[in-house]
């Protein structure tokens, strides 16, 4: 059985996140969808309970989908959960620098593989922080997200 561990903030889902996902569900035997947070500092807009409730309703079509929370080292949750490798999504150059550094650090300290997927270019400019600047100050952000995380924006900006 293979599994595999994305990661992310999740701050909320978007359809970015989505597009992985959906992809990687029909990869993988089990897709465990991590949401790593530091429990000594409170940082962005929602609640880890919120943001796994709305993984999970986002993401109740896919039997093979789970989502779960994680503190500490990536490489540790990957151990955790007993998956075979991380699943990270790529956007851009940005990302690459990024992402290639740490997939360097979690193989060199845990031993632990990362895969990157290309983002879909209509997805790639899609991103967390993105919507809840666009949502907070009132412009169109609704077909960035599943209706979950809508639900949830709205009601968290008292809307
Ligand atoms: O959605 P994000 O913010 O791009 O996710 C980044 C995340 C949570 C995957 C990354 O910050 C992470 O792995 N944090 C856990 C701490 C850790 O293991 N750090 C060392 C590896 S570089």
């Amino acid at each position: 059985m293979r599994t595999v561990l994305y990661p992310g903030s999740f701050d909320p889902v978007t359809y970015g996140h989505m597009d992985l996902i959906e992809r990687a569900a029909k990869m993988f035997d089990r897709v465990i969808v991590g949401v790593l947070y530091n429990p000594d500092k409170r940082s962005g807009m929602f609640e880890i309970e919120e943001r796994l409730e709305i993984l999970r309703k986002a993401t109740a079509h896919l039997e093979n989908v789970e989502a779960r929370a994680f503190t500490g080292l990536l490489v540790d949750a990957v151990r955790q959960c007993g998956a075979d490798a991380v699943l990270r999504g790529l956007r851009s150059n940005a990302d690459a620098d990024i992402e290639l550094q740490m997939a360097r650090i979690n193989r060199e300290i845990g031993g632990v593989e990362t895969l990157m997927m290309a983002s879909c270019p209509e997805k790639s400019h899609i991103s967390s922080s993105m919507v809840r600047q666009i949502a907070a100050l009132g412009g169109k952000y609704e077909h960035m997200v599943p209706e979950a995380a809508r639900d949830a924006l709205e009601k968290a900006l008292g809307r």
